[in-house]
C-alpha cells in the first residue's frame, strides 16, 4: 500500500507522507522554461506530453509521495465551452456563461474536449505505480466553480453584489456543475488517479447560513460519489470557520487545513486523517525557521494520521532549496 493510502485508509500514525499543493508550478525553473514557450495556459494543460512532464518535474527533484496532475479546476467550465484566459498578474478571466449551450453539452463532448488530461493521468500513473506513489486527481468544489463561472474572475474578498439574486439560475448551474464533476472524477479514476482532492478555495467567503446549501450538500454528494468508486477523497474547504462541523457532515476520508486555523484545535477536535496547514510564506524565510515550523506541525499531529502539506499552494517566489529542506525535515523526523 502507498504511504498516503496507509495514512488515509489504515489511519497509520507512524509515517508522515508528504506532497505539496501546486508542486508543479512557477517556483521551478524547469517549469518556467516550458511555460515561456507556451503562453496559453489551457493549451499547455491540454498538451498531454508536456503536462505529464510538468507533473513529474517535482517528483524528479524531491522525494515526494504523490504526483498531482498538472491541470486546473477551471478545465470544467472550459469543457462546458465557457471561454477562459489567464492574464499575467491577474489570474483567470472567464467569458460569459451560456447556460443554453452548457445545458445541452453531452458527456462525450465534454470528455473529448479535455481528453488530454486523462491521457496525462494515465501515463503519470503508470510511472507512479512501481514507485509506490499516488497519482492525485482533483476537481474544484461546486461552490468554488460556481463562484468563478458567475463572478468570471477571482472574487478576492467579495462576490458581485447581486451574486445570489437569481436562485433558480444558480441552482441550474450547480446541477450542471455537479453532473460534469462526476464525469470528470470518474474519468480521472479510470485513467489511474487513486486519490481525489476537492478544492473549495472560496468556502470561506460564505456566511454560516449559506454553508449547508452551497458547500455541505453539494460536496457531500461528490464525496459519496468518489467513495462509491472506492477511491479515498480529501477535501480542502479553505478558510471555513468550522472544520469540525464540515467533517461531521461531509465525512471526507481526509481533510486539508488552511494556515489560519489553529492546528492544535484541529488535532483535538477532528478524528479523521488531516493534511497540510503550514503557511506557504514560511518557505520564503530561512531554513532554521522552516525546520522549526515543520516540526511544530509534525509534533502537534504525532498521534494523528497526518500527511504533510501546506495550508495553500506554494508561492511562485519560493526557492526550490527550501522545498528540499522541507521534505528532508519531514523524512528525517
Ligand atoms: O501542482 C498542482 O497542485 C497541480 C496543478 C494545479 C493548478 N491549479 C495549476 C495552476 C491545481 C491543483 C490547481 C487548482 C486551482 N486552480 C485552484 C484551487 C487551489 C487554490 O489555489 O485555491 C484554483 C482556485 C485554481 C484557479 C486558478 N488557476 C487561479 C486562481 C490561477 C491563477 C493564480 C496563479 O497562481 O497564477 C490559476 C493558474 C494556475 N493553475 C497556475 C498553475 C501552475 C499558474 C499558471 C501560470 O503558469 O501562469
Amino acid at each position: 500500500m502507498t504511504p498516503l493510502h496507509e495514512v488515509i485508509i489504515n489511519k497509520r500514525t507512524t509515517i508522515n507522507p508528504v506532497w505539496i499543493m501546486r508542486q508543479a508550478g512557477r517556483y521551478l525553473p524547469e517549469f518556467r522554461e516550458i511555460r515561456k514557450k507556451n503562453p496559453n495556459f489551457i493549451e499547455l494543460c491540454l498538451n498531454h506530453s508536456l503536462s505529464s512532464e510538468i507533473t513529474l518535474q517535482p517528483i524528479k527533484r524531491f522525494d515526494l509521495d504523490a504526483a498531482i496532475i498538472f491541470s486546473d479546476i477551471l478545465m470544467l467550465p472550459y469543457g462546458l465551452n465557457q471561454n477562459i484566459e489567464f492574464k499575467k498578474n491577474f489570474g483567470p478571466f472567464l467569458g460569459n456563461l451560456d447556460l443554453n449551450t452548457a445545458s445541452k453539452i453531452d458527456e462525450i463532448d465534454f470528455v473529448e474536449k479535455i481528453y488530454p488530461v486523462y491521457k496525462a493521468i494515465k501515463s503519470v500513473s503508470l510511472k507512479m505505480i512501481p514507485l509506490n506513489k499516488n497519482t492525485i486527481g482533483f476537481v474544484g468544489a461546486p461552490w468554488t466553480l460556481l463562484v468563478y463561472m458567475i463572478n468570471q474572475q477571482s472574487p478576492k474578498k467579495n462576490l458581485k453584489k447581486d451574486f445570489f439574486k437569481d436562485d433558480f439560475l444558480i441552482n441550474r448551474i450547480l446541477l450542471i456543475i455537479e453532473k460534469f464533476l462526476k464525469v470528470h472524477i470518474k474519468n480521472q479514476i479510470e485513467s489511474g488517479a487513486n486519490i481525489i482532492q476537492i478544492f473549495d478555495s472560496w468556502a470561506g467567503l460564505l456566511e454560516e447560513k449559506d454553508l449547508p446549501n452551497y458547500v455541505y450538500a453539494p460536496t457531500l454528494n461528490l464525496v459519496n460519489y468518489v467513495k462509491s468508486l472506492n477511491v479515498p477523497v480529501i477535501c480542502f474547504p479553505r478558510e471555513i470557520k468550522n472544520y469540525k462541523e464540515f467533517c461531521e457532515i461531509v465525512k471526507p476520508d481526509a481533510v486539508n487545513i488552511d494556515y489560519n486555523v489553529n492546528p492544535l484545535m484541529i488535532s483535538k477536535n477532528i478524528r479523521i486523517p488531516v493534511q497540510g496547514g503550514l503557511d506557504p510564506k514560511i518557505l520564503l524565510t530561512d531554513k532554521e525557521n522552516l525546520k522549526k515550523q515543520v516540526l511544530k506541525y509534525l509534533d502537534i499531529f504525532k498521534d494523528h494520521p497526518y500527511i504533510f502539506n501546506l495550508g495553500h499552494g506554494i508561492l511562485p517566489e519560493t526557492n526550490p532549496e527550501m522545498v528540499e529542506c522541507l521534505v528532508n525535515t519531514v523524512r528525517s523526523h
